[in-house]
C-alpha cells in the first residue's frame, strides 16, 4: 500500500512562522539578502527564485539549473534569491514576511504536502497550475502520489523538481570493514553495532543539530520503524495520539540512539556531520540524500567505495518522501515568465541536470538513468516498490506550526532526554496540526 498522505486534517490558517521560525543561527544568512531583494517579481524580464540552496551540497544543482535556463531563455533574467540555512531554517521566516507583505518572490522552494497546502494554498496565496500540467502533458510524467502531494481540492499548485529520500543512513565503508560490521536492519541491531564501534573508539553516529531539524529527522525515522508506514500516517492523521505506546517506545529508542552521537553535535550543521563520516571520524549519519550530493560532488567520494548507504534500521521497504517544488504565487507581475521557468523545471533536461548534483532522483518518471550512479538507480527502484511516507522534518506530514513546536521540543529532548516531556510537548503541538 503506497498511499502517501491520506487525509491530513486542515486546521488554522494562522501561520506565525515569522514570529517563531528559525533557530537564531543567522550568521551565514548572507546569500542574496532577500529581505531587500525586494521587487524582482515586479520587474519585467526578471524571475526571482527563492530557495535555501546555498553553499556546499546545496548550491551546485541550482546553479546548473540556472545556467541551463539562461542558455535556453536568454531573454529572461534569473535572480537567485537564496537564504542560507538547512531545511529552510531561515528562508521560511523570510518567505512568510514577504508573502504576508504582498511581496512574493516570483517562485519559491516549497515542500509538497502540508507546507505547500496549509501554509500557502489554503491561505489563497497560490495560483493553480492545472493548465501548465495539461499543456505539457505532465499528468502521466509525474508519479500520481507526487501530483497528489502538490494538489488541493482537485487543483495542482506546484511543480516538483526532485524526490529526496529521508530514511537513509550513509556510512564509511572502511570503518565497517575494519570493525567487521554488518549493515544493521533493525534498531536493536543498530544499537549493538553502535556499542561495538563506541568500544573501539569510533563515534558511531554523526549528528549536526545546530539546526534542530536534523534530530527531528532521526525521530521521524524511528517513528516509521516503530509504527510502520500505516501507523505513522495514522499518527499524523490524528487517528492515534502521541501518547500511543508505540510512540513512547519510539521516543525511548530515539534516546538510546542519541547516546551514540558525537559530543559536538550542537555546534555542527548537516554538512559538518557528514564530513565526520567522510573523514573516518564517525561511522554513520542519518541524513536526507542531499548528503549524497555533498559526499559525491563536494567531497568527491565514490559511491559504494568510500561510502555506502542503507535504509534507516527498521524502515526497509519504506521511503521517506521529501519533494522540493516550485509554484506561482498570486500577485507576481510577470506570471507568464514564471510559467516559462516552471515549464523548464518540469522538463526532463532540467531534472536530469539538477538531480545528479543534488543527490535526489528526478520527480519525472522518464529520467535518463545513465545520468545517475548506483545510488540514484537504487533509489529510483526503491521509490517504485517501497511504501511511501511523508517527512515531518521536511514539511510534508504536518503543518509548519506543528513542525516548529516539534523541532523546539526535540531540541530540548536531545539534552534533557525526558521522554514524558517530549510526548506531552508533541501532544500539545498536535493542536496546531
Ligand atoms: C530539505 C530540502 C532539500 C535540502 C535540505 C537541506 O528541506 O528539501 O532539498 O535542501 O533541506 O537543506
Amino acid at each position: 500500500m503506497r498511499k502517501l498522505f491520506g487525509t491530513i486534517a486542515l486546521f488554522s490558517l494562522i501561520f506565525f512562522l515569522a514570529a517563531c521560525g528559525g533557530d537564531g543561527n543567522n550568521e551565514d544568512n548572507n546569500a542574496n539578502d532577500s529581505n531587500n531583494a525586494s521587487d524582482a517579481s515586479g520587474e519585467e524580464g526578471v524571475v526571482e527564485i527563492f530557495s535555501w540552496w546555498t553553499g556546499a551540497g546545496e548550491e551546485e544543482g541550482l546553479l546548473a539549473l540556472i545556467d541551463l535556463f539562461n542558455e535556453e531563455y536568454p531573454e529572461i533574467e534569473i535572480e537567485n534569491a537564496a537564504v542560507a540555512g538547512g531545511a529552510g531554517t531561515n528562508a521560511k521566516a523570510v518567505l512568510t514576511t514577504r508573502m504576508e507583505g504582498d511581496n512574493p518572490p516570483s517562485t519559491f522552494q516549497v515542500h509538497g504536502g502540508e507546507e505547500l497546502n496549509q501554509s500557502w494554498v489554503v491561505a489563497g496565496k497560490m495560483e493553480p497550475l492545472n493548465d501548465l500540467y495539461e499543456e505539457n502533458d505532465w499528468m502521466d510524467k509525474f508519479p500520481e502520489d507526487l501530483i497528489e502531494l502538490v494538489s488541493h481540492e482537485g487543483d495542482i499548485y506546484s511543480v516538483p523538481v526532485n524526490i529526496h529520500r529521508g530514511n537513509v543512513v550513509f556510512y564509511n565503508m572502511e570503518i565497517f570493514e575494519e570493525h567487521n560490521i554488518e549493515v544493521p536492519t533493525t534498531i536493536d541491531e543498530f544499537l549493538d553495532v553502535a556499542e561495538t564501534l563506541q568500544d573501539a573508539g569510533v563515534t558511531p553516529l554523526a549528528l549536526g543539530d545546530k539546526e534542530a531539524w536534523t534530530a527531528t529527522q532521526i525521530l521521524e525515522n524511528v517513528l516509521a520503524a516503530e509504527l510502520g508506514v500505516d501507523g505513522y500516517q495514522e499518527l499524523f492523521d490524528q487517528k492515534i495520539g502521541f501518547d500511543d505506546e508505540r510512540v513512547v517506545s519510539a521516543v525511548e529508542k530515539f534516546s538510546k540512539i542519541l547516546d551514540y552521537v558525537n559530543d559536538d553535535h550542537a555546534s555542527r550543521n548537516w554538512q559538518d556531520a557528514s564530513q565526520l563520516v567522510a573523514e573516518g571520524e564517525a561511522a554513520m549519519t542519518n541524513m536526507g540524500d542531499w548528503a549524497k550530493g555533498y559526499l559525491s560532488n563536494d567531497l568527491e567520494l565514490e559511491t559504494n567505495v568510500d561510502f555506502g548507504y542503507f535504509p534507516f534500521p527498521g524502515t526497509e521497504g519504506s521511503f521517506a518522501v521529501i519533494t522540493d517544488t516550485f509554484g506561482l504565487p498570486k500577485g507576481v507581475d510577470n506570471p507568464e515568465q514564471v510559467k516559462t521557468f516552471l515549464t523548464f523545471l518540469g522538463s526532463p533536461e532540467a531534472q536530469d541536470v539538477f538531480n545528479p548534483l543534488k543527490g535526489s532522483i528526478p520527480a519525472r518518471v522518464d529520467a535518463d538513468m545513465d545520468k545517475y550512479d548506483e545510488y540514484g538507480t537504487d533509489t529510483m527502484e526503491d521509490f517504485q516498490s517501497d511504501d511511501l511516507f511523508p517527512s515531518l522534518a521536511h514539511g510534508s506530514a504536518a503543518s509548519e506550526g506543528f513542525l516548529t513546536k516539534a523541532n523546539q521540543a526535540v531540541n530540548i529532548f536531545v539534552t534533557q532526554r525526558d521522554v514524558e516531556n517530549l510526548i506531552s510537548a508533541l501532544e500539545d503541538a498536535a493542536d496546531d496540526m
